[in-house]
């Protein structure tokens, strides 16, 4: 097996009903995509974008879980209810979730089992600030956010790697090549031994992708696709990475 080819798309807090309009643009452009195209909508939206999705291969993912399956844990979504809304993917240690909501790696690692556990691959994401660049801490803080966030049982089956620098999310800055392929085959070699299949792992790269840039980015070794954000919101954008990755 080689990595999945996924471009991934994260409407974050954006969208609403009326939205899902570009899922048909989506199934129109691409009746047979030639990799994976998944969108993660806000909560709300997972099961009318399944249906909307329809019988396309298309796939739509949650932006978040919580670790136990069910319980008192108001305004919490578990990763069983995802599953059961339609979802077979959940994002799980975004920045912006760390950031807003004091997530740890041991949170996210209790996540991924959880959502591991309903059957959903969780995208675990990792990613250095400006400062930790600058202070020539990016090895060391994906290192770190590896080996806290990938829970027991991680496989290419059910898990895929995010890189998403934190200063490159929604800035339309991007790493240099170099550096987007320095930190992907540094994970790559960090999943040896945690992962039995870690060359199969499927590693994204996130933060200002764009139709202009995927190209490029995707002839980096060991970058599988993209986890977008801003670009993922219109089919004509979010079409572009996805003709540039198939
Ligand atoms: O999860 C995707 C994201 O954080 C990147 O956002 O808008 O820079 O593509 P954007």
């Amino acid at each position: 097996m080689a990595p999945r080819k996924l471009a991934a798309g994260n409407w974050k807090m954006n969208g609403d009903l009326a939205a899902l309009a570009e899922i048909d643009l989506l199934r129109e452009a691409y009746p047979d995509p030639g990799c994976e195209v998944l969108i993660c909508p806000p909560a709300l939206l997972v099961h009318p974008m399944k249906e909307r999705v329809g019988a396309h291969k298309m796939t739509v993912g949650g932006q978040d879980c919580h670790a136990n399956a069910s319980g008192a844990h108001t305004g919490d979504i578990s990763a069983v209810q995802l599953k059961d809304a339609g979802a077979a993917y959940v994002i799980l240690g975004h920045s912006e979730r760390r950031a807003d909501h004091g997530e740890t790696d041991a949170d996210v690692a209790a996540k991924a089992a959880a959502a591991h556990g309903a059957g959903l691959i969780a995208i675990i994401c990792v990613g250095e600030t400006e400062a930790q660049r600058d202070a020539d801490e990016t090895l060391a803080v994906i290192g770190a956010q590896l080996a806290g966030s990938l829970p027991d049982g991680a496989s290419a089956a059910n898990t895929v790697i995010a890189y998403e620098p934190v200063w490159a999310i929604g800035t339309g800055r991007t790493p240099t090549n170099e550096q987007i392929a320095e930190v992907h085959a540094f994970m790559r070699e960090q999943l040896q031994g945690r992962v039995s299949d870690a060359g199969d792992v499927a590693l994204l790269y996130g933060g200002s992708v764009k139709p202009g840039n995927a190209t490029e980015i995707f002839a980096i070794a060991h970058v599988d696709g993209a986890l977008v954000g801003g670009a993922s919101l219109k089919a004509a954008d979010f079409g572009g990475i996805i003709s540039a990755l198939e």
